[in-house]
């Protein structure tokens, strides 16, 4: 390799669902978001249950290994990372294989299935430079990274109480076949596991490890359909209720479900400390809201009250979009190209057309003329 050549990392993926296809989303637009990578990626092989889907998948992404077997992908002398996005059940077998090849490991969470598979896992020495970690993809939410900077800058102080919530309605619907994360020999648990796992590293993350906890789980629809779509007696929590106590004593709550009717993906914490508070929701993704208790107070209030802190897009690092960007607004362009390339295809007329284009031209040059005249109002030539 010559001296300036960056180093490739070059990764097999295991599992094509949501995240294996949102990990190799993530893989092949960093160089977009982050102009100078000291390193490239590029994810070479891929592993599916089914070689139809391994096949279309790899040549969909330009990846060079389609297979079912895992261990093709593990024991490639030519791959660095094995990337795992399997279901939870075989996390713990994949790991292994994965650390004794020398391989370095991502692993979406939860980590296994049972604790002791994951004291096994994280026991397991590493070679030098082999790197293990884990997806809590929330870590890295804009407004979470502030809440943390503002935590270690003892903005809030002592952190006294937290509480934390993941709320989603998919259980709500009975006659919704469940999938593999509602079934626990799959799953390994209920939602504690699929939810919990989030918000219990994002609350340790943000206020220090529980110590303490105290749970409750509900299973509010003992039957449902099962996967494969008959009636099934349900195995796993649909909603959990835990209650805990952090090293430096914080007491809290946190609250995980998919009972919760009108809730999408609602991911949510308030912590409140001695000196301050800090308030966030993922359905907000561009604020974090902080309560600076050492603001003078005065008559009417002065201008005590939550701040909201406009994080949007200012990643440390990112050189797109905009940091100015809110969340979000990458979808729009997507979707716009996405329409565009749709009517091309089909042959069919686009909206916004030229016309819709020339009619804000004119607004334009109207307002301008107006603007001229000393703001008298103006009409708009007819356009559309
Ligand atoms: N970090 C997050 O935001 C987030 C979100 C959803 C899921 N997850 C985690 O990601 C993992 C995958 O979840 P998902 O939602 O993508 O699941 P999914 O059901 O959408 O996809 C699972 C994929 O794994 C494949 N698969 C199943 N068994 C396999 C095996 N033995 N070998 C290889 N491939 C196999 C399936 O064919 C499928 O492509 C889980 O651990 C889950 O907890 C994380």
């Amino acid at each position: 390799m010559e001296q300036n050549e960056k180093k490739t990392l070059r990764i097999g993926l295991l599992g094509f669902g949501s995240m294996g296809k949102t990990h190799t989303w993530a893989v092949q637009n960093l160089p977009f978001f982050y102009e100078s990578l000291p390193f490239s990626a590029k994810v070479v092989g891929v592993c599916t249950t089914s070689q139809e889907k391994s096949e279309h998948v790899a040549a969909q992404f330009g990846m060079e290994i389609a297979t079912t077997d895992e261990d093709v992908l593990i024991n490639s002398p030519d791959i660095d990372v094995i990337d795992i996005c399997t279901p939870n059940v075989y996390h713990y077998n994949t790991l292994k294989k994965a650390i004794a090849a020398g391989k370095s490991v991502l692993c979406e969470k939860p980590l296994c299935i049972s604790a002791a598979e994951a004291e096994e896992i994280a026991a397991i020495p590493l070679e030098e430079g082999q790197v293990c970690g884990m997806v809590f993809n929330n870590r890295w939410i804009a407004p979470v990274m502030r809440a943390k900077q503002l935590i270690d800058e003892g903005k809030i102080g002592r952190i006294l109480s937290f509480e934390g919530k993941y709320l989603h309605n998919s259980a709500t619907d009975v006659n919704k076949p469940a999938g593999w994360k509602q079934d626990s020999t799959v799953c390994g648990g209920g939602v504690l596991f699929d939810l919990g796992s989030h918000v219990i590293d994002l609350l340790g993350f943000l206020c220090g490890p529980l110590v303490e906890v105290g749970g409750m789980s509900q299973i509010a629809y003992p039957t449902r359909k099962g996967r494969n779509g008959e009636e099934w007696e349900t195995n796993a929590d649909e909603s959990f209720y835990l209650t805990g106590k952090t090293k430096d004593g914080a007491h809290g709550t946190i609250t995980v479900g998919k009972l919760q009717v009108g809730t999408n993906d609602d991911l949510s914490f308030e912590i409140y400390g001695e000196n301050g508070a800090l308030r966030f929701s993922l359905m907000e993704p561009n604020w974090l809201y902080y309560y600076d208790n050492t603001a003078a107070d005065a008559p009417m209030g002065g201008t005590r009250g939550f701040t909201k802190i406009e994080c949007v897009g200012r990643y440390p690092d990112l050189t797109f979009p905009s940091p100015k960007a809110p969340a979000g607004w990458l979808y729009g362009h997507l979707a716009s190209m996405h329409a565009f390339l749709g009517a091309v295809a089909e042959g069919k007329p686009f909206a916004p057309s030229l016309n819709d284009g020339l009619y804000v031209q004119e607004v334009m040059e109207t307002a301008y003329a107006s603007d001229q005249i000393g703001g008298l109002r103006m009409e708009v030539p007819p356009c559309l």
